[in-house]
């Protein structure tokens, strides 16, 4: 019996779904049923029917999934993959920036903690960002954390100011603005789409920022043929599969999320075999949480 097999007969018998991440090992996103980026799987968390949820994602988006889910049981092969971005903040030192703003709404990257979610008034993602923080009023203070990238790309997009949080993504901020102008020299008249965690001179670099669930669709509506990609290589998989005869280019071989890597196989058929790691998240916090988050879904959808 393959490896593939064992896994899915092991998901019939929990009766469980496996939601994966555009930035997992290609031969995860194959096996599971259903791939995309944090929205998406947030949004599909709360849809499936399974009573089992096997994330194979970093921890915070297998945590959103537990929050959103509280009568469900939500796996994650490998408890150690985690953002290092979402732990840049803790939930006292965002509690002490709001005591110190005591007028601002605060609103948290999805790529952060329950404990920072419980904290804030409203989600983002990537993906919804601009969206979202249009429906605040210009005039509203807002802290935005962790992720300054996000925020001041964000900020920038509404003309607005937000006070950030110097937290970044270890990952998108190796990319440089030479390396997408070196990826334009070596592939002339591409589209460059990075992920909106790059720093600002990259962004500005690139033709579109997008999240990775707008690259996919970006690149399956344009007429464009040839695209250049500024995020974790993971996502070529998927760009390439769903876009068989265009072209796609990794600005840089190093984009890699080690943490999204640690989920393999092995460790998702574990998952199944053993019912492991169970994510669970405290009631108070968990409760909290939720309406942070539900405020974004209701907000974006
Ligand atoms: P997306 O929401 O665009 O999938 O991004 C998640 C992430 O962690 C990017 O580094
Ligand atoms: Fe976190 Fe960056 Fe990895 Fe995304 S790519 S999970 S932000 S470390």
């Amino acid at each position: 019996m393959t490896i593939q097999s064992e896994i899915q007969r092991l998901a019939r018998s929990r009766d469980a779904v496996i939601l994966a991440h555009n930035y997992q090992r290609a031969e995860v996103q194959e096996i599971a049923d259903f791939t995309g980026d944090s929205l998406e799987l947030a949004r599909k968390a709360t849809q499936v029917q399974a009573s089992t949820i096997v994330f194979c994602g970093v921890y915070f988006m297998a945590e959103t999934a537990a929050i959103l889910n509280p009568g469900k049981t939500v796996l994650i092969p490998n408890p150690d993959a985690g953002c290092p971005m979402a732990d840049m903040i803790t939930a006292e030192q965002l509690r002490a920036m709001k005591a110190q703003h005591p007028g601002a709404k605060a609103v948290c990257y999805v790529n952060s903690t329950a404990e920072v979610k419980a904290e804030c008034d409203m989600c983002v993602t990537s993906g919804n960002a601009e969206k979202v923080m249009a429906s605040f009023s210009a005039d509203q203070e807002i802290i935005f954390v962790p992720d300054q990238h996000l925020g001041s790309h964000v900020a920038s997009l509404l003309g607005r100011k937000y006070l950030l949080w110097p937290g970044y993504c270890p990952t998108h901020a190796r990319l440089t603005a030479a390396q997408i102008e070196a990826a334009r020299k070596a592939h002339p008249g591409a589209v460059v789409m990075v992920h909106p965690e790059c720093p600002a001179d990259v962004r500005a670099a690139a033709d579109r920022q997008l999240s990775t669930g707008g690259m996919c669709r970006f690149a399956r509506e344009s007429p464009d043929t040839e695209f250049i990609v500024g995020t974790e290589l993971g996502i070529l998989h998927r760009l390439q599969k769903e876009n068989p005869s265009k072209h796609f280019h990794q600005v840089s071989d190093s984009l890699i999320c080690p943490n999204m890597k640690k989920t393999t196989l092995e460790s998702l058929r574990d998952a199944l075999a053993e019912n492991k790691t169970r994510v669970t998240v405290p009631a108070d916090i968990a409760v909290r949480a939720a309406r942070a988050i539900n405020a974004m879904l209701g907000c974006a959808s």
